[in-house]
């Protein structure tokens, strides 16, 4: 089973919603992060963003953050009510500003504080309950004290990023101490990180035989065609993906534009989104480059027009 990756900024409702009419292969998303804010009522946005009436594409799991074992189970309540069977909390998120907080990764060095929120959060949950988690906020040792922990409770899976909060997404992906949290854990085990060509994922596949479920992120937006490339082993031609992608691109666009007034807004969400999409282009930096230059929207379809008809 291949995850979609949450991805704050680009992976929401509309990104899921639009990715299957256009590529294949990816089974089930984790949303971006929620916060566990008291009491939000059924018409919040960000409640109405997850509801599984309003997420016809990719089959998605909301994902919360939270320190605050009552808040997440009355929030987590709320999405199981609505129709959301599993519920994914985030202790990976690796941003200062959530990290000062003790949120995120900055919980990971903090194992009683774990504990203490799972034993508070667990009985009142009615959706099951996945994880998702670097391997520690400073050291990758953290995660060892961990493991034991989760395997005292009942829980869906833990999908490991192995790097830790430190490291933010430099540096290398620790996979021994993966391979050390597969064999310390009773859940199931989701693999996350770096994977972002068929030949890496071939890799970890022989090393991590037992691993049936793989998250990718950047790899999948930079590389949409992905995930159908990995299960199915074929590649479509160049030019055939070249006009899917645009097509993927175009839909995106007008979508965002009947929500994003201004047109800084527009061009701002699509500066985002082609931060990894240019990744797709061989000279990805060049047209990443371009993309930030415009600012508004005829200029933007303009480059758009110049990028794609010189592939
Ligand atoms: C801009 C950005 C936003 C992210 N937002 C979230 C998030 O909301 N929740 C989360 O669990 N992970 C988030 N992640 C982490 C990814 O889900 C993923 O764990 C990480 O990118 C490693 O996987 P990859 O190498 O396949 O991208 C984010 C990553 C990036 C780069």
């Amino acid at each position: 089973m291949i995850y979609l990756a949450p991805v704050q900024g680009i992976t929401d409702r509309i990104y899921r919603n639009i990715f299957p009419v256009y590529f294949k292969g990816v089974d089930i998303a984790i949303a971006p992060f929620i916060p566990s804010v008291k009491k939000m009522k059924p018409e919040n946005n960000l409640l109405r963003e997850l509801h599984p009436a309003n997420n016809t594409g990719i089959p998605s799991i909301p994902q919360i953050m939270s320190t605050n074992p009552d808040d997440f189970t009355l929030l987590a309540n709320t999405l199981y009510d609505m129709g959301c069977g599993t519920i994914n909390w985030n202790l990976g998120c690796p941003f200062p500003m959530v990290v000062k907080k003790g949120r995120g990764a900055g919980m990971l060095c903090y194992p009683d504080r774990i504990e203490s929120f799972l034993t508070k959060a667990l009985p009142g949950l009615k959706p099951k309950l996945s994880i998702k988690l670097r391997i520690g906020l400073t050291y990758p040792e953290e995660v060892l004290e961990l493991i034991p922990i989760f395997n005292r409770y009942p829980l869906e899976e833990l999908i490991i990023h192995p790097r830790t909060g430190k490291q933010m997404y430099e540096g290398k992906v620790d996979l021994d101490m993966f391979e050390q949290c597969l064999n310390l854990s009773k859940h199931r085990v989701v693999y996350n990180g770096d994977i972002d060509s068929a030949r890496k994922f071939e890799m970890l596949t022989k090393r991590f035989g037992s691993i049936d479920r793989w998250m990718i992120g950047r790899g999948l937006l930079a590389n949409p065609f992905l995930a159908e490339e990995i299960k199915f082993h074929t590649e479509k031609p160049y030019a055939e993906k070249i006009k899917i992608f645009r097509a993927f691109h175009d839909q995106l666009f007008d979508e965002y534009s009947k929500i994003l007034y201004g047109p800084a807004h527009i061009t701002n969400k699509m500066k985002e989104i082609w931060t990894y999409m240019a990744g797709f282009f061989e000279n990805g930096a060049k047209i990443r480059k371009k993309i930030n230059k415009t600012h508004h929207r005829d200029n933007y379809i303009d480059i758009v027009n110049k990028i794609f008809s010189e592939t």
